[in-house]
């Protein structure tokens, strides 16, 4: 017969995360102890609380497993996954208090690339000249209005087609709509685009299948990204959103957030047309990035 001490340390469903969380070591990392007490009681009230069959704890694991088989260095369906579940900006929102006024983070996405071309101000990022073209225009500042200098604006963003030109390599230019261009003294940048559209995040995986049995859609609201750094400030990822677009409510990624709605304007002017190069009319946005200077940001939390 068993020793009657050990008997804690057995299976039992009324405690069943007690049992789990009592086979942690005294040596674990207090952190790791903590974080895994969180999951596995909310893991085990869950699957308590919503009465989970085997059939469907199965289903549950085969869709953890295909989307890991759907991750290359191209597609990381987990990120998908936290971000169309909303834990993305959640966990970017606990993480990035600013002091009020100070430009809101969003989403990063899966589509940055870490080597886009430098480009002087004016210069047009949209190679494949497809789209209604755009002037982005504005200032980088910090939280007092003051000119940030030298701040660097990595800006990317799809194209007319909906999608990344690392979606479309061979289809789509090299470095199309994306680019990083710099504040100057007076902390102004502009450059020369075309209009975002909305489009849907890659659905073709475990992730969009999931969203089309919940009756969700995978389109996300129309936006231009940027990550603006400079040093001694706090760095922002963020979008600007057009306000025009019908998915700016129900964002697939719930990346919208009411102060990044900008104003886009359309300019039916042929000789300012003419003098930005383009044939027709276009489409501006004036646009400051606001920093937070990183003593500012204890201070915020
Ligand atoms: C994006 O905006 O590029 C994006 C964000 C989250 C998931 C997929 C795409
Ligand atoms: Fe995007």
């Amino acid at each position: 017969m068993a020793e009657r001490g050990k008997e804690a340390a057995y299976f039992e469903q009324d405690r069943s995360a007690d049992v789990v969380l009592g086979r942690i070591g005294p040596g674990a990392d207090p952190r790791l102890r903590e974080i895994m007490g969180v999951v596995v009681r909310h893991l085990h009230a869950a699957v308590r609380e919503a009465n989970i069959t085997s059939d469907e704890w199965m289903t549950a694991i085969q869709f953890l497993t295909a989307t890991g088989h759907m991750c290359t260095e191209w597609r990381q369906e987990f990120i998908l996954l936290s971000d169309v579940l909303g834990v993305s900006m959640l966990v970017d929102a606990l993480n990035h208090q600013r002091p009020e006024g100070s430009t809101e983070n969003t989403v990063l996405g899966p589509f940055h690339v870490s080597d886009a071309p430098r480009y002087a101000h004016g210069d047009n990022i949209c190679l494949d000249g497809k789209g209604e073209p755009l002037v982005v225009r504005g200032r980088v500042v910090d939280t007092a209005g003051r000119a940030v200098e030298g701040a660097t604006l990595d800006v990317w963003q799809a194209n007319e087609d909906g999608f990344y030109d690392v979606q479309q390599k061979g289809i789509q230019p090299d470095f199309n709509l994306r680019g990083i261009f710099e504040s100057d003294a007076q902390g102004e940048y502009w450059f020369r685009s075309c209009k975002p559209r909305w489009y849907p995040i890659p659905d073709d995986g475990p992730v969009g299948k999931m969203l089309t049995a919940l009756g969700r859609h995978p389109n996300r609201a129309a936006h231009l990204h940027f990550i603006v750094s400079a040093p001694g400030y706090d760095r922002v990822v963020t979008h600007i959103f057009t306000p025009d677009c019908p998915y700016l409510p129900e964002d697939a990624v719930f990346g919208v957030k009411h102060s990044l709605i900008a104003d886009f304007q359309k300019v039916d002017d042929p000789a300012r047309a003419a003098e930005l190069g383009f044939e027709g009319p276009f489409w501006t946005v004036e646009w400051d990035f606001i920093l937070a200077r990183d003593n500012e940001l204890d201070a915020a939390s």
